[in-house]
């Protein structure tokens, strides 16, 4: 499948718990996106070390400086034309290392952009009751999420540390969310472009 212009697709991994397999579903998403032609930007929260949100990007006042990793992260939001979550389900809910970093950034950022969920647990479930969760949190952000839901169960089986996939499924399941993402993103970004956003 090959994306008719690359999009700017910014990846979010929702865990920082140590021996997290949410980064062996980052690193698969990653090269499947990179694979699409698609230029992708992995957030992860272990690197980005955003404290526990005191203050929201959108709430620095005009000419107070932002710490330059928030500036930079808030750049890329802004800029990108559409996000994967990677999220894993804690107590059936969004992990709070994702909802943490999202709520970063306002819906100035995500709106008119669609949003892919990729959800995973080493149960049979994959994560897809958080994932359902997840569909109204992306919404509620401005990014609603793409009908296509790529869940992964035993994902400590599914995929390998450094992201490589065990068996063939995984790279048709990636593919059907990516297709299902470009479309909308394209969509979305000719319709940005062409009329703007609504005031
Ligand atoms: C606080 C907590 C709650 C959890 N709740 C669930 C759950 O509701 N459903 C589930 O399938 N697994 C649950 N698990 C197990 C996780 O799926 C498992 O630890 C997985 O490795 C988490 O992803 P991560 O390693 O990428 O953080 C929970 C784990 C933790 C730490």
């Amino acid at each position: 499948m090959a994306a008719s212009t690359p999009l700017k697709v910014v990846v979010f991994l929702g865990t920082v718990k140590e021996n997290r397999l949410g980064l062996r579903v980052a690193r698969f998403v990653m090269a499947q996106l990179e694979k699409t032609g698609h230029d992708a930007t992995l957030f992860d929260p272990a690197d980005k070390k955003l404290p526990l949100l005191e203050k929201a990007a959108f709430f620095y006042r005009e000419g107070e400086e932002k710490p330059a990793v928030l500036a930079e992260m808030e750049q890329q939001v802004r800029a990108a034309d559409a996000y994967i979550v990677v999220s894993g389900e804690y107590n059936h809910s969004i992990p709070p290392a994702l909802a943490n970093m999202m709520d970063y950034f306002g819906g100035s950022c995500y709106a008119y952009k669609p949003s892919g969920i990729v959800c995973y647990s080493p149960g049979i479930y994959g994560g897809m009751r958080a994932a359902m969760q997840l569909r109204c949190f992306l919404g509620e952000l401005g990014c609603l999420s793409v009908s296509n839901i790529f869940g992964i169960p035993r994902v400590h089986q599914a995929l390998g540390e450094d992201g490589s996939p065990i068996d063939s499924h995984m790279e048709s399941g990636a593919e059907k969310l990516i297709k299902d993402l470009d479309w909308h993103a394209h969509a979305m970004r000719n319709h940005r472009q062409t009329a703007g956003k609504p005031t």
